[in-house]
């Protein structure tokens, strides 16, 4: 099968085999903004079926809106903290509830924390932990053998540039994606001969909310959210392993980790209001 709404993608996103004609559904969690909506838009407008989450009712069924309207086709949208324990079976159930089969899951969602690790509260170091990593981990377990049986499908696991070194005063959120990149790594490795692409997508910083969270002015040379979106879009339908969007970003991961370590840590120290 081709990817019927664009042809020029020569089919990539077509080994959907066993669903006659049917155009790929697309899980993504944390895409109520930033880059995960962005992910949205790119594989909407590709004709995937759209499934959204966030934590947020508001801000979930506000994206829904804007891309049912941008796309003219219902979008699902399903409401779960995937912070908190049970979050992803939870999301699993329900989508699998709605009669939806996923064949392309991406794990977006995400959270970081900025304090020396003393300083992080304890609960919130939880959450992060279950949201960055376990919540991904499960979702793929969940996925992945439903993939497994058809013979096709991809996962993107959203680590970030975060994950090639340690990050001292965002120790956890650095640990967490580095984490997701090993984990997507093995797992690829895994997946390689049952049809399934793993990929993990390690953007540096971009204009999201994702900062103001975090309780920092975003940098000012970030990236664009729209265009990480598109450029693992297009990375995903090649099966690239590690997607690094950015020229510089490739370049500097040849730099010694412990190097990159000193410098994150006094960037941290200057983004501090
Ligand atoms: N922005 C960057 O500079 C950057 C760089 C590298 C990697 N990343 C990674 O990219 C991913 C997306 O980040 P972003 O920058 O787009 O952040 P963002 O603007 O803060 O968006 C995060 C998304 O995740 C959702 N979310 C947050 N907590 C959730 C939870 N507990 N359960 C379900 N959904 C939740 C948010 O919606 P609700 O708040 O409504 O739940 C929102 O849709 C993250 O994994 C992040 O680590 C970001």
């Amino acid at each position: 099968m081709m990817d019927r709404a664009n042809p020029k993608d020569g089919g990539r996103l077509s080994r959907y085999k066993d669903r006659g004609d049917k155009t790929p559904r697309v899980l993504i969690t944390g895409s109520s903004g930033g880059i995960g909506f962005e992910l949205a838009r790119s594989f909407g407008k590709r004709g995937c079926e759209l499934i959204i989450n966030g934590s947020h009712e508001q801000r979930l069924l506000s994206a829904k809106e804007r891309l049912e309207k941008e796309f003219a086709r219902p979008v699902t949208a399903v409401v779960e903290d995937l912070s908190l324990p049970g979050g992803a079976k939870a999301l699993h159930r329900q989508v699998a509830n709605a009669g939806i089969g996923v064949d392309i899951l991406v794990n977006n969602a995400g959270m970081g924390l900025l304090a020396a690790t003393d300083e992080i509260d304890f609960e919130a170091d939880e959450s992060l932990m279950r949201l960055n990593m376990i919540a991904l981990v499960q979702l793929c377990k969940l996925y992945l053998p439903e993939m497994y049986r058809r013979g096709s499908g991809k996962i993107l696991n959203i680590a970030s540039v975060a994950a090639f070194q340690p990050g001292p005063y965002n120790s956890t959120y650095f640990a967490s994606k580095a984490f997701v990149l090993s984990y997507s790594r093995a797992i690829r490795y895994e997946a390689r001969r049952r049809g399934v692409d793993v990929c993990a997508l390690c953007p540096n910083s971009t204009k999201t909310g994702f900062f103001d969270k975090e309780g920092i002015r975003t940098p000012p040379m970030s990236a664009e959210p729209q265009a990480v979106a598109e450029y693992a879009y297009h990375k995903l339908t090649r099966n690239k392993a590690v997607i690094v969007p950015g020229l510089v970003n490739n370049l500097t991961r040849a730099i010694p980790s412990g190097v990159k370590m000193r410098l994150v840590a006094m960037m941290k120290d200057m983004g501090k209001e």
